[in-house]
């Protein structure tokens, strides 16, 4: 269930309770990292689940979760500090489709999701690891199509994005190799105008974003 709110103040330092105080922090707390989740427990509402894996701050998250509440939605990050960002501003945007987790990614989808129960995983400028001999630390990697294909529900679709163009080469290869399982489809327009807060830096910089899209078959 969700975490009880925060407290409002020290007595001894009395201050205006803001928005923050009356909502419950969003970060989900885990009672076991070696069985998989139950899901029912995260959320009021039963709807299709969408995860973001390597979510940062989360201003995707925010605003596609805001335009979506129709949807359950799980970001997952390892860093506490852009988890602790993203807290807040789902929790001032008084979200209540979205939980966060704080985990690797991989592990995370691989050991602790039920099958079968994401419509969707986002992954939007996974962490690039240029150097050749760093290349297996890449969260897109040879086995990623299979470990995708256990957590997602009958089509299901993997959506990424990428700046670096020797990822997105590594990224095509690894579904083309998994095309038994995988189509490649088009990203619909409607995700593509959420921009995430590093998409919108390399767009900035003149950097291009590239884009792929995988639905099981
Ligand atoms: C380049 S940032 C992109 C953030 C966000 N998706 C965006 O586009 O603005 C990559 C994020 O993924 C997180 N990350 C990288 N590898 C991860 C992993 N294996 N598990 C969980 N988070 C990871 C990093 O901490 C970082 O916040």
């Amino acid at each position: 269930m969700l975490n009880p709110p925060t407290g409002p103040t020290n007595p001894a330092n009395p201050r205006t309770p803001s928005i923050l105080d009356q909502c419950p922090t969003l970060i989900q707390p885990f009672t076991s990292i070696t069985e998989r989740l139950k899901l029912e427990n995260f959320f009021a509402n039963p709807q299709p689940l969408e995860i973001e894996l390597g979510a940062g701050d989360g201003s995707f998250m925010v605003r596609y979760a805001t335009q979506h509440p129709e949807r359950n939605f799980l970001a997952v990050e390892r860093l506490l500090g852009r988890l602790r960002k993203l807290d807040r501003k789902g929790r001032r945007a008084a979200l209540v489709n979205v939980g966060l987790l704080r985990i690797e990614a991989a592990y995370f989808v691989e050991y602790l999701l039920p099958a079968r129960c994401a419509q969707t995983l986002h992954i939007y400028f996974p962490d690039p690891w240029p150097k050749k001999k760093h290349r297996k630390h890449r969260l897109i990697n040879a086995r990623f199509p299979e470990i995708a294909r256990q957590a997602l529900a009958p089509g299901g679709v993997v959506y990424l994005r990428t700046d670096d163009a020797d990822y997105f080469e590594q990224v095509q290869e690894v579904f083309a190799a998994a095309a038994g399982h995988f189509a490649a489809i088009e990203t619909p327009a409607e995700l593509s105008a959420v921009v995430t807060d590093f998409e919108r830096e390399f767009n900035a910089q003149g950097i291009p974003t590239r884009r792929a899209a995988y639905q099981l078959k």
